[in-house]
């Protein structure tokens, strides 16, 4: 049986990171999605709300798992039995990121091959980022998240007061 873990901070989930869970819950018999802890990011929302969107947006696919771990993710992913992780790469600019952590995850445990998925072109310029900020200032984010978070996601993005962002 092969196992995958798929990890990130999902903050929040976006049709570009659903479209790579679908992928690899092709290419691999158990996809685990685990919401990992980024040092250098501070998230909106909590651990438990960005695996409840997860589990929303992934109803149905039998062999997808959610779940969190708040350690290295070597250590989880050796702990699920897992040989691989899996990442989508948008483009160049992510490369040197992903490069370093791959390389630094191999050095960890050489078990573990960090396998890229490409994302899809209309999913190209896609992040967590963009839809924080398009929903921030009241635009449509309706074609970045699964519609079934689409509500929870506004309602977060309605309790920030503007002058959050700088305006006066
Ligand atoms: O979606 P992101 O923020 O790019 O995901 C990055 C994440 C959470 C996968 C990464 O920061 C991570 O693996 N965190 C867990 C700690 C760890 O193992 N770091 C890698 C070795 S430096």
């Amino acid at each position: 049986m092969t196992t995958a873990i798929y990890p990130g901070s999902f903050d929040p989930v976006t049709v570009g990171h659903l479209d790579i869970i679908k992928r690899a819950a092709k290419l691999f018999d158990r996809v685990i999605v685990a919401v990992l802890v980024n040092m250098e990011k501070k998230p909106w929302f909590t651990i438990k709300e960005r695996t409840d969107f997860l589990q929303k947006a992934t109803e149905g696919m039998g062999n997808v798992e959610i779940t969190s771990f708040d350690g290295l993710l070597v250590d989880f992913a050796s702990q699920q039995g897992a040989q691989a992780i899996v990442k989508g790469l948008r483009a160049v600019s992510d490369f040197e990121y992903e490069f370093q952590m791959a390389l630094t995850n191999r050095k960890l445990d050489d078990a573990i091959e960090t396998v890229f998925l490409t994302s899809s072109a209309e999913n190209m310029y896609l992040s967590s980022s963009i839809v924080k900020q398009v929903g921030l200032f009241g635009g449509d984010i309706a074609p970045f998240v699964p519609p079934c978070i689409k509500e929870d996601i506004m309602a977060r993005c309605r309790q920030f007061p503007k002058r959050v962002m700088g305006a006066k």
